[in-house]
């Protein structure tokens, strides 16, 4: 007769509502090669310490190998009565080969083979993360090496500021995301403390060799204190709140693009691949790649915060509201990994209009280089301030440009005005003033390339 693992102390049926309500298998199974993966290495670590024989070890890792298998070509088949990824393998492992299976959680604990799994399942996911991320920044910043030329209003406010080189607003946004690929890099050690060895809360009684244990699995270190090793889940809380700030990046970047591509706008085009048209109104063409962008930084940070406020206030070591991880933490992930593919699309694929960016070039972006004009011909720069300022309501005032107002019309505003003003109607040249680092100048692009190629080498 079939019971539960843990059934020797029971003897009522568990209600079927709470059984449905305790079950995670639907979604911790997609940790399966890390329960398998760690199982193996635990059977290993029994060999060492004698509780298995070198035979019991192979037979037990081959039968493991078989239920990996069932998983991988989709033929494993769950029982009624399996509650979790764990259970559920360690019930297919004894139906393999026999009550040699019952020798395998010696000493282990699902307190400790689910904080191990974790662990080793995220740190296979942060590699696929860090790629997608790596090819949006590297996408980014060709698109941004080869379009140097153009130049666009940049906005304080959403209010025309300064010209800017297109290149410069792209390589802000990627800037931000190789700062969120340090960021994820620096998380990996923490994930990388191994927890298996420290048993239910207390400990392992048979002395497992937890050095030999992180070895096998590919751990960096291993949990210094069992109670902490089984309770811990600060790695989780710490990918969500990284995968909180990357899609907020991605949010405050898709804004951006949204804008630009409006027909006000129109510096960009959204390739159809990316766009969707609307059910009643056929000329539409939505940005629905860069809104959903926008909305999945929602979506993600409710993980988190969800996540957190379960964790909050829970005694010492593990308590079933654990279980409550998983879902936030896989969903961050998927959502985060389809992000960064989508956003590479978008970014890859999308039109650039110079000729329209251009044409939102008002000479008043220039107002702060009239200043600066006046600046080096000795006047401190609060007074030229202010008298840029009344050369652009004089302009306002006369419905023209600030280029078109005479010399004469300068000169009575500050006598230190003279022919050479001209210079300073002329948005490439204000662009190219700005030359110390970090400024928006051909070179200053160059170098913000060169330094986001190097962190993407690391
Ligand atoms: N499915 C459980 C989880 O995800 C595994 C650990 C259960 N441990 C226990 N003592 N009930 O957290």
């Amino acid at each position: 007769t079939k019971q539960k693992l843990w059934g020797g102390r029971f003897t009522g049926k568990t209600d079927p509502l709470m059984h449905a309500f305790n079950q995670s298998l639907k979604y911790d199974q997609r940790m399966h090669a890390a329960d398998i993966r760690g199982s193996i290495a635990y059977a290993k670590s029994l060999t060492k310490v004698g509780i298995l024989t070198k035979e019991e070890e192979v037979k037990i890792t081959q039968g493991l190998e078989a239920v990996g298998k069932e998983w991988a070509t989709g033929t494993f088949e769950p029982a009624p009565d399996d509650e979790d990824i764990h259970t559920a393998n360690e019930r297919r492992l004894s139906e393999l080969i026999g009550p040699l299976g019952g020798k395998l959680h010696t000493g282990r604990s699902r307190n400790d083979q689910v904080a191990t799994d974790m662990r080793l399942w995220l740190l296979g996911e942060v590699k696929e993360v860090e790629a997608g991320l790596r090819d949006l920044i590297r996408v980014m910043v060709e698109r941004a090496d080869k379009e140097k030329d153009y130049i666009m209003p940049g906005y304080t406010h959403l209010q025309r500021g300064q010209p800017i080189r297109w290149s410069h607003l792209l390589l802000s946004h990627a800037f931000s995301f190789s700062a969120d690929l340090e960021r994820l890099q620096q998380l990996i050690p923490r994930i990388s403390v191994l927890p298996l060895g420290s048993g239910a809360l207390a400990g392992n009684p048979f002395c497992v060799d937890r050095e030999f244990l992180a070895k096998e699995l590919g751990f960096q270190s291993v949990a210094e204190n069992s109670l902490w090793g089984v309770g811990d889940r600060d790695f989780i809380i710490e990918f969500l709140l990284w995968a909180s700030l990357t899609t907020t990046h991605m949010s405050r970047m898709a804004e951006d693009l949204i804008i630009y591509s409006t027909a006000e706008f129109g510096f960009i085009t959204l390739s159809d691949a990316y766009s969707t048209g609307s059910s009643m109104m056929p000329q539409k063409k939505n940005p629905d790649s860069l809104e959903l962008l926008r909305g999945k930084s929602g979506r993600v940070f409710g993980n988190a915060a969800g996540f957190l406020m379960t964790y909050k206030g829970l005694p010492s070591t593990y308590n079933k509201d654990l279980q409550e991880d998983k879902e936030p933490l896989f969903d961050a992930v998927d959502t985060v990994s389809a992000c960064f593919r989508i956003a590479e699309g978008v970014v890859g694929t999308l039109e650039v209009h110079p000729e329209k960016m251009r044409k939102a070039l008002t000479m008043d972006v220039l107002a702060t280089d009239l200043a600066d004009y006046l600046v080096r011909k000795g006047i401190p720069f609060r007074e030229t301030h202010h008298i840029s300022g009344r050369a652009v309501a004089l302009a306002e005032a006369r419905q023209c440009q600030l280029n078109e107002l005479s010399l004469q019309d300068y000169k009575t505003l500050c006598d230190k005005f003279g022919d050479d003003i001209h210079q300073v109607f002329d948005f490439e040249a204000s662009v190219e003033r700005r030359q110390a680092i970090g400024g928006t100048s051909r070179i200053m692009i160059d170098r913000q390339v060169s330094v986001l190629r190097a962190a993407l080498e690391k």
